[in-house]
């Protein structure tokens, strides 16, 4: 038990006119003077909107954990911060995650709050939430808010990933646009988040793996009563966690990162893990590089046999045994030891857990397949390291060599790629600039390109695809994403020409551009960069200060933290 003052007597425990005005208006809510004298008050950060539809339920989760704050000592104080719906929002939710993360640590930091629960779900969600709440460093806990139930269409289980699939075959003339009408309805049919390995649900992983959450937290579904459960059995534990002064930065070690890279390689997480947990990272502290993914990652093997690298979906991980029966399969790689919000080590989330389903959740000795995690390529193609997921790629194109079909930006891909003239073939690479953080802005999840029309008509069904985006974690293909530097600052993405030759080799980690040093000079001393920098607004911020994909892509203003004290006292 610590004997450190509550932060919130900073304002409730005054005396005088300054006590009276941050009490009274309180007060007027209808809450009783003992709730304000000496409780820890426990803030509720909530992504809930109605725009945001996979938070939509989270209302009501901010109900069970009130009532578990409030059987525990505590007095909750729920407060909203920006949401970011990824299907809605645009030009894409990626673009707002700095200024999200902002928000949730200014608004911990001005208000009398002791600990924090952090309510997200939708992918952005969870690392905006999580990076601005490192910055302040405050006792935290974290409550996802669960996956949708498994899509159920004519007879099949679908989920987020299906729309790709529905969309090829849509384009090719083998669904109908009234069949793809009918399957929308079919695939969300319950609150929650997407129902794959998404990044949601990679996200979800992501906090149990570090020791932000209870145990369970990832894989049940948003629909489940137990999902509430464990929102209520937070409440509890964020009043302890302030009695005990268990803060972000006593969970968040080196070796909790090592953990969650472990756990996502064995899951088949979603490539925008890498540029979540480098941001992450970089607010509390731990040094963390691209090249640490491949040595931490290396040695694990792909356990879990999900969409989209597998068959399955979240709510059968859930009743399989979820992550704790994963994590026990990689108990000899993981530092067991770590401290969770449990206030015990991360042993304990898993050592007596049990698994339910072996054709889902397999063995480290006869894993689903010994190709997993993210690989980081290097080369000259992408000096600063690019990503690629291999257990979502085409085995017979991991070590590939074509001639590029450039598209200079978004534009151009779209007026091109049904173009019967493009001329192309399934030996090609297909290349797409500036659609990076600074070029695009904001990064967009374009990388997993659809296929040429006339391709797709031969039955082509993957290419090898190289941008400098991201890629939906729903997505799959052979696709190598968050090329650094990126196109748009003069990276050497920005000088690739059609029928240059690229080399990929997956296994060796290369990305190779077959042009001489001295040409690629040249055409650089030549180039002319596609940015435009917006003249005002948020925009103008992001684009002059966002860092690059191998960085994390954040503010270079906003690394580190400025933690929870408040400079100035007005009143
Ligand atoms: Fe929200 Fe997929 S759209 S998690």
């Amino acid at each position: 038990m610590s004997d450190k003052p509550l932060r919130s007597r900073g304002w409730f425990g005054k005396t005088g006119k300054d006590g009276f005005i941050y009490r009274a208006w309180m007060k007027n809510q209808g809450i009783p003077a003992h709730q304000l004298q000496g409780k820890p008050v426990i803030g509720i950060c909530n992504t809930w909107s109605e725009l945001t539809p996979c938070n939509a339920h989270f209302r009501e989760l901010a109900e069970s954990v009130k009532n578990g704050i409030y059987e525990a000592g505590g007095y909750p104080v729920e407060f909203p911060v920006m949401s970011l719906g990824e299907t809605l929002i645009k030009p894409t939710a990626m673009l707002y995650r700095n200024l999200v993360s902002m928000d949730v640590e200014e608004s911990i930091r001005a208000n009398p709050i002791d600990g924090v629960v952090l309510l997200c779900g939708c992918d952005k969600t969870t690392p905006a939430l999580i990076m601005g709440a490192c910055s302040v460093d405050i006792p935290t806990i974290v409550v996802s808010g669960g996956a949708m139930l498994t899509g159920k269409y004519r007879g099949h289980d679908i989920g987020t990933s299906d729309i790709w699939r529905f969309s090829e075959d849509n384009r090719a003339g083998h669904m109908s646009d009234e069949d793809l009408y009918t399957a929308e309805a079919c695939m969300a049919r319950s609150r929650g988040h997407c129902a794959v390995m998404g990044t949601a649900s990679t996200m979800a992983c992501m906090v149990e793996s570090l020791g932000l959450s209870l145990a369970e937290n990832a894989a049940i579904p948003a629909a489940d009563s137990r999902r509430k459960v464990l929102a209520h059995l937070s409440g509890n534990r964020i009043v302890d966690m302030v009695r005990e002064d268990l803060k972000l930065s006593d969970i968040l070690t080196p070796q909790a990162f090592e953990n969650a890279i472990s756990v996502n390689a064995a899951i088949g997480g979603s490539t925008n893990f890498i540029i979540h947990l480098l941001a992450i990272a970089a607010r509390i502290g731990v040094d963390l590089n691209m090249d640490d993914f491949n040595t931490i990652a290396k040695k694990i093997p792909l356990l879990a046999n999900l969409q989209p690298s597998g068959q399955y979906f979240m709510e059968d991980f859930y009743y399989a045994g979820g992550l704790p029966a994963l994590m026990k399969e990689l108990r000899d790689v993981l530092h067991g030891d770590t401290i969770t919000v449990s206030g015990k080590p991360m042993s304990h989330n898993y050592e007596s857990s049990e698994c339910f389903n072996r054709d889902l959740i397999a063995t480290w000795k006869k894993p689903f397949n010994e190709v997993a995690g993210i690989v980081v390529l290097k080369g000259n193609l992408c000096e600063n390291g690019a990503v690629m997921k291999p257990s979502a790629a085409s085995t017979e194109l991991m070590i590939h060599t074509g001639r590029a079909v450039v598209f200079e930006d978004i534009e151009d891909y779209k007026n091109k790629i049904n173009d019967p003239n493009l001329e192309v073939d399934e030996t090609n690479v297909l290349v797409l600039k500036n659609v990076g953080p600074k070029g695009y802005p904001g990064m967009p999840e374009v990388g997993n390109m659809a296929i040429p029309k006339k391709l797709l008509d031969k039955g082509v069904r993957d290419m090898v695809r190289i941008s400098d985006g991201r890629m939906s974690g729903t997505g799959f293909g052979t696709v190598v994403l968050h090329v650094s530097p990126e196109a748009a600052v003069g990276g050497t993405l920005a000088i690739v020409q059609d029928g240059d030759i690229i080399n990929l080799d997956v296994y060796a980690g290369t990305l190779h551009l077959d042009v001489s040093d001295k040409e690629i000079a040249a055409r650089k001393e030549r180039l002319t960069l596609h940015t435009n920098i917006a003249k005002r607004g948020y925009v103008h911020l992001y684009q002059t200060h966002v860092e690059q994909a191998h960085l994390g892509a954040d503010f270079d203003f906003l690394k580190g933290g400025s933690g929870s004290e408040v400079v100035r006292d007005s009143h």
